[in-house]
């Protein structure tokens, strides 16, 4: 059996998919299968601008469902799989860990079964050029001290969150997969990303809209936590070049060599968001939305990420400044209100209730 130049994108209607999805639309142009289930934190509204391009096929589907995952394989005979499909948000996964086993290990598992049967029944060309992309990220490392070196591949792992072992079993499963049975596997573990179509859950967009509307910005513990911060363009350049340059069984550390604490990150939207929108009645500056609310439990302290060898080996460097990025994001989430009224929905605000009723009461 031989394959097609199209590639499987798995969870491609998220925040980092739907990016990839049309990048990879502009950048390449060979045609996308996109598997999501479309949870809440789906929209195929982040791919409007596909519709009708007959080289986007969006399936609505489970990577669970290993028939579904069969079929899809072999009636489009995929050169690449890129698996981004996950349960990604940590606070969820502390309220409600079971749908991160189920998506990101059990479904993980589901689409490396059905990868490993399609990919043996290829001929020796197709065996030996296929890849599957495992996205996955920084959090399996654990926890830093200030003065600690960065996350490095060799990093040994250390998950904190019912969210963070999940990926890990995953990416166990995958270094597995490789090892055991020679699937082409690539693994990508990067830091926390930002830009458009995020949805309003993670701290950059919350801390926009609330910003903007003149709500409590709620500041987990000290504020002090750091994150590494990641363009989301500058990510999918990252997996393009792990793709199609990457060494079959190797992980890749992708960051955006910037690390910042939280506090800093709230004071820089407040104040692009006076920049950018009309001032609240009564208020000055933002800054003054800043709440200290209960912390996240076990939250990790300080993540960083040490990208030298995608740089070394493939040339990859992060092109985007957090400052304009940060920039280019407020300006975003301002001119697309619709969008982000059509995603808080029902359900999103049923979950804000349930996160910070507690929190804000501290
Ligand atoms: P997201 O939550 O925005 O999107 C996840 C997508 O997967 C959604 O479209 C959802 O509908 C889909 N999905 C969920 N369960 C599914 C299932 N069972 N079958 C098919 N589709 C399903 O996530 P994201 O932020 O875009 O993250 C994408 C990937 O990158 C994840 O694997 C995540 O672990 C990893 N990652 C994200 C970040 C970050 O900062 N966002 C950082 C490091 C790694
Ligand atoms: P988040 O966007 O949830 O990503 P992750 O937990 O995967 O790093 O959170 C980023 C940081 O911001 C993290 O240290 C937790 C903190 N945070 C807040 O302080 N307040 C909030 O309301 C949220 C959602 C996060």
């Amino acid at each position: 059996m031989k394959q097609t130049n199209t590639i499987l994108v798995t969870g491609g209607a998220g925040f980092i998919g739907s990016n990839f999805v049309l990048s990879w639309i502009e950048a390449v142009g060979t045609p996308v299968v996109n598997l999501d289930l479309l949870t809440y934190a789906g929209n195929a509204e982040n791919l409007a601008s596909l519709e009708g391009d007959p080289r986007h096929l969006l399936v609505r589907g489970d990577i669970n469902d290993a028939e579904l995952v069969g079929s899809l394989l072999r009636e489009h005979r995929p050169r690449a799989i890129i698996h981004f499909a996950a349960e990604s948000h940590v606070d969820r996964s502390i309220v409600a860990p079971d749908a991160f086993i189920s998506t990101n290990v059990h479904g993980t598992f589901t689409l490396l079964d059905q990868a490993k049967r399609f990919w043996s029944a290829l001929d020796d060309e197709g065996r030996r050029d296929f890849r599957f992309v495992h996205v996955s990220t920084d959090e399996v490392y654990g926890t830093l001290g200030p003065d600690d070196a960065a996350f490095s591949e060799t990093t040994a792992y250390a998950p904190n969150s019912p969210y963070a072992a999940s990926k890990a079993a995953s990416d166990h499963l995958v270094r597995a997969y490789h090892h055991t049975f020679g699937l082409p596997m690539l693994t990508t573990n990067c830091s926390n990303n930002y830009g458009p179509f995020q949805f309003p859950e993670k701290l950059i967009p919350l801390m926009i809209l609330n910003a903007l509307e003149g709500k409590p910005l709620p500041v987990y513990g000290d504020g002090g936590n750091v994150r590494d911060w990641l363009y989301v363009e500058d990510h999918c350049s990252a997996i393009r070049s792990v793709l199609e340059r990457g060494r079959p069984g190797e992980t890749y550390n992708i960051g955006g060599n910037c690390e910042r604490k939280n506090l800093d990150v709230v004071n820089a939207i407040c104040d692009l968001v006076d920049e950018m929108a009309p001032p609240l009645p009564d208020q000055d500056s933002r800054r003054k939305l800043i709440t200290f609310v209960q912390d996240r439990p076990g939250h990790d302290r300080r993540y960083a990420i040490d990208a030298s060898k995608i740089a070394r080996e493939l040339g990859w460097s992060p092109a985007e400044r957090f400052e304009s990025g940060l920039r280019r994001t407020v300006r975003w989430y301002l001119d697309h209100r619709a969008w982000t009224d059509n995603v808080r929905s029902g359900a999103y605000l049923e979950w804000i209730d349930h996160n910070y009723a507690e929190r804000l009461a501290r």
